[in-house]
């Protein structure tokens, strides 16, 4: 209760102490407003300005392919390692508990699976990405493609304008065309296109000359890892997008099909957020796999 007998006068007013103006930490994202900002700093780590999003997406265009069979027992240990979940939201509603309080970047668009064309993209509810509490929302461009580019741009950009409304930021997955060329130009010009239509983070691959796909998109970028390489590579891919100013990784098959998944995604974010040169990641790689290793065995022994 306000008791107006005991109004005390202030004092510490800091008088001749400027206030603090600073600038924000992500590319591009200064004059987003303080919620838009405040989800992005539950993404992106404040002191590597990076993050390492477990991507476990695939299943709404691919069904229940290699390592997702089982988000529960195959995603949600992993949890724990990654700066940020992204997944649809019956998987996530079903397999993560929610008292895993890890951002979630929320895939927000669907229609159609790999079975037939992309062309009947949609986007969910905004009402539900706002009760899954979603960081972030995702969505698909997917540019080059007939048919579908207008599509997937209009959906976007009424999910940036769905996002802005109640400051969510929108990540931009650059989907490839069939007959696009897999190279920085094509990335460039798709992660442009994602930035110019409000996107707060870009999701892209990396290629040769990554580093003027980054220069030339004003949002921090992220790469998808693609298909499963053997983990030095995986490694090495990382390594070479974040020195070509990559913002982080959102990476799924590199990670859940590998053999310690729980070791390569913690060899990850050695790379992301450490700097650590690929070969160390890789003998972290190794170090905490072969740490796993005879647990397993006791278990099976005790049996
Ligand atoms: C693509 O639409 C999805 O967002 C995937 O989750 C993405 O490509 C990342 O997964 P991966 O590292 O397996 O390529």
């Amino acid at each position: 209760m306000a008791d107006l007998d005991d109004i005390r006068d202030g004092k510490n007013f800091g008088l001749g102490v400027a206030a603090k103006t600073e600038g924000f930490y992500l590319k591009g994202l200064n004059n987003s407003d303080w919620g838009l900002k405040n989800r992005l700093s539950r993404i992106f780590n404040k002191k590597s300005g990076r993050t390492v999003m477990l991507a476990f997406d695939h299943g709404f265009l691919m069904g229940p392919t290699s390592g997702l069979e089982r988000i529960d027992l195959n995603i949600a240990p992993l949890a724990e390692y990654a700066d940020c979940l992204m997944g649809t939201r019956g998987m996530i509603r079903t397999s993560i508990p929610p008292t895993c309080t890890k951002p979630v970047c929320l895939r927000t668009d669907t229609g159609t699976t790999i079975l037939t064309e992309m062309n009947h993209n949609v986007l969910i509810a905004e009402q539900d990405a706002i009760r899954m509490n979603a960081a972030a929302m995702a969505a698909m461009l997917s540019v080059g493609e007939k048919g579908t580019e207008d599509k997937t741009i209009a959906n976007f950009s009424r999910l940036v304008d769905i996002g802005m409304t109640y400051g969510i930021p929108v990540m931009g997955v650059t989907a490839v065309g069939k007959d696009m060329a897999r190279d920085a130009r094509y990335f460039g010009l798709a992660s442009r296109v994602c930035a110019e239509n409000g996107a707060s983070i870009v999701k892209t691959y990396y290629s040769e000359g990554f580093e003027k796909v980054v220069a030339c998109c004003p949002v921090p970028v992220v790469i998808a890892g693609g298909k499963k390489l053997p983990e030095l590579e995986a490694l090495e891919l990382c390594y070479n997008a974040i020195q070509c100013g990559a913002a982080g990784v959102d990476m799924g098959r590199n990670v859940f099909q590998s053999e310690n998944p729980i070791a390569m995604i913690q060899a990850v974010g050695g790379v992301v957020h450490d700097n650590l040169k690929p070969k160390e990641a890789f003998d972290l790689y190794n170090t905490l796999s072969a740490k796993k290793a005879p647990a397993k065995k006791a278990v099976a022994k005790k049996k």
